[in-house]
């Protein structure tokens, strides 16, 4: 049976067109049934549109303070009756009460090779550092901001001239071709959370995750 997505954004949704187009090309088995910003702006809300899936926006400026903010967002959330709550882009802290909520069923991209350079401006921090490499995480979502267990990770060079923007768009090709992949996995139910490691077919990953090299 097909699965059931609801895909969290905050800005442009290129992770979100990247599984919009996977689910239509059949490479992920499940349908979206909502894309929720934070961001009545949000580009991605038009990418949604184009594709005719449901839009919602649950706006922080309504809410007093983040748990009832949270709440709300996990109200909208369960109205879709998900299997499976993708954060692509979804620039806020989750409080502990929603990541609870929702535990072992929200997946996060981050544009770093985790645990390297959790929170923002990745992409600086790594050519500041003088990385010879870059890239970005899949991981389950726990209540440790960029904390959780990491599923897959893709690598990409760092040159020496390259601005923060040209290694942000190298790490966002390998985004766009590893997030499908481990949404598919989850929703073919060859992934799971168990406790502080990810399982795929039945294997504990490493902390890296899968294809750690
Ligand atoms: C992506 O690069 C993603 O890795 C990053 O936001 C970008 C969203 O781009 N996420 C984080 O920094 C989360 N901590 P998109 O809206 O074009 O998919």
């Amino acid at each position: 049976m097909a699965g059931n997505i609801v895909v969290l954004i905050s800005g442009s949704g290129t992770n979100l067109q990247a599984i919009i187009d996977a689910c239509k090309e059949g490479r992920i088995n499940a349908s979206i049934s909502a894309v929720i910003s934070n961001k009545a702006d949000a580009f991605g809300l038009e990418r949604a549109k184009q594709a005719a899936i449901n839009t919602v926006v649950v706006n922080p400026k309504q809410y007093s303070d983040r748990e009832s903010y949270d709440i709300a967002l996990a109200e909208a959330i369960e109205q879709q009756q998900a299997d499976l709550i993708v954060m692509a882009g979804f620039m806020r802290i989750l409080s502990p009460h929603f990541v609870e909520r929702f535990a072992g069923k929200m997946l996060n991209i981050h544009p770093s090779l985790l645990p390297k350079y959790q929170g923002l401006h990745t992409h600086q921090r790594a050519i500041d550092a003088k990385d010879l490499e870059h890239g970005c995480s899949v991981h389950f979502v726990t209540a440790e901001l960029d904390g959780g267990p990491v599923v897959l990770q893709a690598k990409v060079p760092v040159f020496e001239e390259d601005t923060a923007d040209e290694l942000a768009d190298r790490v966002q090709v390998q985004e766009h071709a590893i997030y499908p992949l481990v949404v598919n996995w989850f929703i073919e139910q060859r992934l799971v959370m168990q406790g502080d490691y990810a399982e795929l077919d039945g294997q504990q990953l490493p902390s890296s995750g899968y294809a750690d090299n």
